[in-house]
């Protein structure tokens, strides 16, 4: 591992490292040895090879390299004390005897005390943006976005609703819907873009099962009306969509519930979405819906193996989903790598016949596609002039096999694409070196350690 040089903590400054991203117009863009200027706002100045002539005050990381920050569109904030435990059961069983025990604990001083940690930990794995799901609770929601604010990350947060099959006893089941209304309306009004856009909301029915058709139609009702986002699951898993179907005949499929309520558009991401006819693919595509890709947890769940390429394929927007805790890594890396595994083995038992992506194409799903899923492809997602700095370092020698050996190694043919695959593959815990938003420096490491000061 290299010797950590000094890392700004705001812009202006200017780095010297290698730099990979993908590029809005297509395809991506890789300097063995860049210059990337950051100005005083946490704009990108300037992406540019190095030249001889160029300013010594620019900070030298390499053989770091420079990438777009990491971007998670699904997880769970509450669920992360349990990443990890209940594997072997399916979707509804996890969810009931794991998940909603936790999420009813999840009250205001309980966020207070995850939520930094829980930020802390998403940058120390290379995340500047979020997508996040709370509980039911108004006042932990609060919580999460004061976290988020102090923190600097980029994030989406939004309180759950739940009119059946709920885990807040405080409530009559009459007076659920409009309180639920009314708090996430009320959290809108305090947090969606707050500090020029950084935090926002995402309007949060959890799913069909948890919600009844006035939820849904109500919910996007609100998020019309505000501009937030909309997010809910789609089609994880079979039991589920069996469950949707009887709680629901007149629905032509499980989207088309969704749809019903006016849920589909491009506002809306839908986590899972992992078992969708050609309708339904075809559907989503036309009304510019997205989804997050969340391989790591369909593959702890045994929810299914997505037919990626086949969506991608129908015109599919896609990013991609930690979905912690029924993925079990916070790390954008681990869900890149899940997924690879699971086209791969789509490819070897299914017969799939699209090509496999690369590692520049799960690049781009991470970052650039995810920062379009959300409106923001003009803002963030690549290392390009003109958007803001989410940034991450990574350090390569850290997914080395062993120390010493690289000197020996073969040439690369395609030295953006093998590193790429290395930190894919490889990823270790401290392969992320840094992380800003904006330009600024975001407190990085594990939970239960302190952070780096900023
Ligand atoms: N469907 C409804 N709620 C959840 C959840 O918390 N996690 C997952 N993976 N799927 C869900
Ligand atoms: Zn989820």
């Amino acid at each position: 591992m290299s010797a950590s040089p000094p890392l700004p903590a705001h812009g202006p400054f200017s780095l010297r490292a290698r730099l990979v991203t993908p590029l809005d117009g297509g395809g991506h863009r890789w300097e063995p040895d860049a210059r990337v200027e950051v100005d005083a706002r946490g704009r990108i100045a300037t992406v540019a090879a190095w030249s001889d002539g160029d300013d010594g005050a620019a900070i030298d990381v390499r053989p770091w390299v420079v990438m777009p920050g990491l971007v998670d569109l699904h997880a769970h904030l509450p669920q992360i004390p349990n990443v990890g435990r209940g594997a072997g059961l399916d979707l509804l069983t996890w969810l009931d005897r794991y998940i909603f025990p936790l999420e009813r604990g999840f009250d205001r001083s309980t966020a207070e005390r995850l939520a930094p940690a829980a930020f802390r930990a998403m940058a120390a794995a290379g995340t500047t943006t979020v997508v996040l799901y709370g509980a039911v609770f108004e006042d932990s929601l609060d919580a999460a976005f004061a976290a988020a604010e102090e923190h600097g990350i980029r994030a989406v947060l939004g309180k759950v609703m739940m009119d059946r099959l709920r885990y807040d006893p405080s409530l009559a089941d009459a007076d659920v819907l409009a309180a639920s209304l009314r708090q996430s309306a009320d959290l809108i009004a305090r947090w969606h873009g707050r500090d020029g856009g950084r935090l926002r909301y995402a309007v949060t029915p959890r799913f069909a099962v948890s919600c009844t058709a006035d939820m849904l139609r109500e919910s996007v009702a609100l998020a019309t009306a505000t501009g937030a986002y909309w997010q809910t699951h789609l089609a994880e898993d079979a039991d589920e969509i069996a469950e949707v179907t009887r709680l629901f005949p007149d629905a032509a499929d499980y989207t088309d519930v969704y749809d019903r309520a006016g849920g589909l558009g491009p506002r809306s991401i839908l986590a899972h979405a992992v078992h969708l006819s050609d309708r339904e693919v075809a559907r989503l595509a036309e009304s510019g819906s997205h989804v997050a890709h969340c391989p790591t947890s369909n593959l702890f769940l045994a929810s299914g193996a997505m037919p990626l390429a086949r969506y991608l394929d129908a015109g599919l927007s896609i990013g991609l989903g930690s979905d912690v805790a029924a993925g079990p890594d916070l790390s954008l890396l681990a869900v890149m790598r899940a997924g690879a595994y699971t086209q791969n083995g789509r490819r070897a038992m299914l017969g799939d016949r699209e090509p496999p992506l690369g590692p520049l194409d799960w690049l781009r799903l991470g970052t650039l596609a995810g920062a379009r899923v959300l409106g923001l492809g003009d803002v963030i997602g690549s290392v390009e002039a003109g958007k803001e700095a989410d940034l991450v370092c990574v350090d390569p020698s850290t997914t080395e096999p062993l120390t010493g050996l690289a000197e020996v190694a073969v040439d690369p043919t395609d030295e953006a694409a093998d590193l790429v695959s290395r930190l894919i593959f490889r990823a270790q815990r401290d392969t992320v070196r840094a992380a800003w938003v904006r330009g600024r420096l975001l407190p990085a490491g594990q939970a239960g350690t302190a952070p780096t000061d900023a």
